[in-house]
């Protein structure tokens, strides 16, 4: 069946909406969901955005506690793949030291993440490289960890995402994997992929990867979705383009409002394709859904955000 979103490039899209949302704020760092543990779990509006920068932080201590990296040498290299903004290359650089290459397919994107590195003067300890995560420039062997933050959901060949990990990273290195498992496999546009439950560990396993430890942070992620599909508010929406237009930026303004109505109509093809009964609540009102549905979904256990920890054996076969 023919939709809206087929008869454009939806990827290409997405990637625009997330360029101006980078570009209107200069001081994001994070694309990634968050943690709220139960003592955080407010119902009132009142503080919601600070609540969700905290959770994105928070999901970060989780999977640096996870690979016990405190413990790990401040000479360590790390890979991060899918960068993003650069927020993690920047927070692990922070926390412990660490030399850290961040590798984005996104042209956009790496300008971003290279602009916020160097910004705060770490550009002699974090490189920004472009590249795609399924067949990358980067030397073999060349990685003593790598961490990937909500990438593999993204990548249909997640094979060849963990062929190349396993590449470049020296014998007996860890790859550090935050991401979500769903009951069954499920695939919304060419844009999310969320493999079947026991996916990672077996695709790490066919690459000469060991499961060192897995975390489940499914009942915290569903906390802060909540907050997330809360967000999802013409009022603010409406402010924000409002704000990024009185800021002297009209231009961006009108990419703004033009990314949030492609951003809605995906996310209604997809609670859709859910089988969600999004019937009459509006185009805001399906993108609460859907949030809910993720909260609900994760809350239940049958889909899994987590961080897996593998380690690369010393010697591959
Ligand atoms: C949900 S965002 C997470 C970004 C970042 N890891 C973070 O935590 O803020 C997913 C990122 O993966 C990147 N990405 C998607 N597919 C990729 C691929 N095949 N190779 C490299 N990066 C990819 C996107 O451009 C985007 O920056």
């Amino acid at each position: 069946m023919a939709t809206n979103t087929d008869k454009v490039d939806v990827v290409a899209l997405h990637d625009e909406f997330f360029n101006v949302i980078a570009e209107a704020f200069p001081k994001l760092l994070h694309l990634h969901y968050g943690c709220t543990p139960a003592s955080e779990d407010s119902r009132s509006l009142f503080g919601l955005v600070g609540r969700s920068t905290r959770g994105q932080l928070r999901l970060l201590d989780e999977m640096c506690a996870a690979a016990g990296m405190a413990d790990w040498p401040a000479a360590s290299h790390g890979l991060d793949l899918g960068c993003g903004l650069g927020g993690t290359s920047l927070e692990l650089h922070r926390r412990y030291g660490f030399r850290m290459t961040g590798l984005n397919i996104n042209r956009q994107q790496c300008g971003q993440a290279r602009r916020r590195v160097d910004r705060y003067g770490t550009e002699a300890d974090i490189a920004v490289v472009r590249g795609d995560g399924t067949g990358n420039p980067l030397r073999t062997g060349s990685f003593d960890f790598v961490v990937a933050i909500e990438i593999a959901f993204h990548v249909g060949r997640k094979d060849r995402l963990f062929a190349e990990v396993a590449r470049v990273l020296r014998p007996g290195g860890r790859f550090v994997l935050v991401d979500q498992e769903w009951a069954e496999e499920t695939q919304a546009h060419e844009l999310m992929f969320y493999p079947e439950r026991g996916t990672y560990e077996r695709l790490a396993a066919d690459c000469g990867m060991t499961l060192e430890r897995h975390v489940d942070l499914s009942a915290d992620v569903a906390r802060w979705m909540v907050d997330y599909a809360r967000m999802a508010s013409p009022a603010l929406s409406a402010a924000t383009v409002l704000g990024i237009g009185l800021s002297g930026r009209p231009r961006l303004a009108w990419r703004f409002a033009k990314g949030f109505s492609f951003f809605n109509r995906f996310v209604l093809e997809d609670a859709g394709t859910r089988g969600l009964d999004v019937e009459g609540v509006g185009r805001w009102g399906a993108v609460r859904r859907l949030r809910q549905f993720f909260a609900e979904e994760l809350a239940s256990g049958r889909a899994v955000h987590g961080v897996w920890v593998l380690r690369r054996e010393e010697r591959s076969n």
